[in-house]
């Protein structure tokens, strides 16, 4: 039904259109392609400076933190839907204010140590703001879910402004990148209301995923002590 996505996001646009904009965020944004353009700029802004932090990381160590970036803009019907989950009207002031999301980058690691070295380094970074941070390692979802999440703003320099916009990164491991998108594919076929047997196995497999993580890890130390040791010998 090619048709349906298409009328969806012709239907956010002519609601998101439709809005009363002389408010204070119009200062700076007059319309939903304003708004989109500034998402997709940080998009890029934040994709690039993380791919020189990759490259250096591997200049200096040999060894590459991230494996590899997906980025994404949330999509029209996804902003008007979440803004509605949560009692929003669609204005573009509510979608730039509640909707943290709509900038969204995902930095896929091997080893869980990676993602809070990936942590340190974009918290370092002088242009960037850390807004919150969410640890679903340390504190994961009751659905099993596991990942590090970030918001962070980041300046676009526009000819006459600067216009501080959100970007949300997770930062996770390969495994829990796997559990994570099963576990997204099986929401959305049963519209949130999986049967029992299902959550209870996707439950054990982050379990599963856990163990595999840690597993994996005390593995890659054991294989660079024992080249240190080689080095030294
Ligand atoms: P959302 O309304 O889902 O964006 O949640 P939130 O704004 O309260 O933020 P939260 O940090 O809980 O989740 C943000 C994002 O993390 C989601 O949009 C998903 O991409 C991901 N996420 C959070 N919980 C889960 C989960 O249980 N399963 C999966 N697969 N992804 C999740
Ligand atoms: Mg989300």
């Amino acid at each position: 039904m090619p048709s349906k996505p298409a009328a969806g996001i012709r239907q956010a646009r002519k609601e998101m259109g439709n809005m009363d904009v002389a408010d204070k965020f119009s200062e700076g944004v007059e319309s939903w392609e304003t708004v989109i353009f500034l998402y997709n700029s940080a998009l890029k802004e934040v994709g690039t400076k993380l791919e020189i932090l990759n490259d250096e990381f591997r200049h200096i160590h040999n060894y590459n933190p991230i494996e590899y970036i997906k980025s994404r803009i949330k999509t029209a019907e996804s902003i008007v839907k979440k803004l509605k989950r949560n009692h929003y009207e669609s204005t573009i002031e509510n979608m730039v204010n509640h909707v943290n999301d709509i900038a969204g980058i995902r930095l896929v690691c091997s080893f869980t140590s990676d993602i809070y070295r990936l942590a340190e380094m974009i918290g370092r970074q002088n242009d960037l703001t850390v807004v919150s941070v969410k640890d679903y390692i340390k504190n994961p979802k009751d659905s099993g879910y596991k990942s590090y999440h970030m918001l962070v703003t980041v300046p676009i320099f526009l000819t006459d402004r600067v216009i501080d916009t959100k970007v949300e990164i997770q930062i996770r491991t390969i495994a829990m990148d796997f559990w994570a998108s099963l576990e997204h594919k099986i929401y959305y076929k049963f519209e949130g209301d999986a049967p029992e047997y299902i959550s209870r196995d996707l439950r054990e497999c982050a379990g599963i995923v856990s163990m595999l993580d840690a597993k994996m890890l005390s593995l890659n130390e054991a294989i660079l002590q024992a080249r240190e040791e080689q080095k030294d010998s």
